[in-house]
């Protein structure tokens, strides 16, 4: 009786973390990228988008509301303030473990995003004031300099 009990929890163990592997990503925040990525950070930290929630509401063109933070935050959701890096790279919560991270394959099957012209096209879609943007990855943030 104790054995089969122990037996099924092993099961239910082992369920709980195959499933965990699988998980949706979700949303981790740019703080969590900082630590391992402190040039990205710092720098995109000086952009636009960092402060993009913040300009939303404090428009005197434009009524601010929720559908705002469509663009003007990230996943729309106001306590994520800003278009942080989950923004243009994707949800991180699966991708952002450094084993992962170090190999890019694991990484993208993972949720991470490699942004390209589409990801800018999300927001800058050329309708109202949002007018399209051409693809540029050197004023999104600073980048590391290339490994040698
Ligand atoms: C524990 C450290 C760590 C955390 C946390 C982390 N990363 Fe990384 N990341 C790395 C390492 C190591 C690499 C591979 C070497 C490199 O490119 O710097 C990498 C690579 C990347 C790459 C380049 C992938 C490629 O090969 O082109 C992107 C983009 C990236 N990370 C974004 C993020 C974002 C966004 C977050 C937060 C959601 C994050 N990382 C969190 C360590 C981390
Ligand atoms: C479809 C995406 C999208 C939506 C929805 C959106 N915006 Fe924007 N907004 C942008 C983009 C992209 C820019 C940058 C435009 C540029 O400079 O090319 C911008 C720029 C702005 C600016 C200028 C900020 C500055 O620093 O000068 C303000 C203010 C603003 N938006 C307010 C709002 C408000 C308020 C709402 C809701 C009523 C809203 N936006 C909805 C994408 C959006
Ligand atoms: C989640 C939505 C979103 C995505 C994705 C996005 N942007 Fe933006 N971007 C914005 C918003 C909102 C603003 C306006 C911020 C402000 O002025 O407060 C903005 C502003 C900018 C600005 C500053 C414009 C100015 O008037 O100075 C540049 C440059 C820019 N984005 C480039 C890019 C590029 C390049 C990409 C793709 C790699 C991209 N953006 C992806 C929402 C987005
Ligand atoms: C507006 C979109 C956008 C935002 C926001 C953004 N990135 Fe990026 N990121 C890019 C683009 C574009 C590239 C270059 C992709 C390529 O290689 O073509 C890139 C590349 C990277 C790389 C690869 C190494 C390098 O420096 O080129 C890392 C790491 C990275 N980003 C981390 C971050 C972190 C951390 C944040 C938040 C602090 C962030 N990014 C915010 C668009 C963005």
């Amino acid at each position: 009786m104790k054995r089969t009990l122990l037996l099924g929890g092993l099961i239910i163990a082992i369920v709980a973390l195959g499933s965990m592997a699988t998980a949706a990503p979700t949303y981790i925040g740019a703080e969590k990228c900082k630590m391992c990525h402190k040039i990205q950070y710092e720098s995109w930290g000086q952009t636009k988008h960092a402060k993009a929630t913040e300009a939303a509401k404090a428009s005197t063109e434009w009524k601010f509301e929720a559908a705002c933070l469509t663009c003007h935050a990230t996943n729309k959701d106001e306590a994520m303030a800003g278009v942080q890096c989950e923004a243009c790279h994707g949800p991180g919560s699966e991708y952002k473990p450094i084993a992962v991270m170090k190999d890019k394959a694991k990484a993208v099957a993972a949720g991470l995003v490699i942004p390209t012209q589409a990801t800018c096209d999300g927001c800058h879609d050329g309708k109202e004031h949002h007018k399209a943007i051409t693809f540029d990855a050197t004023i999104v943030h600073a980048h590391k300099a290339p490994a040698k």
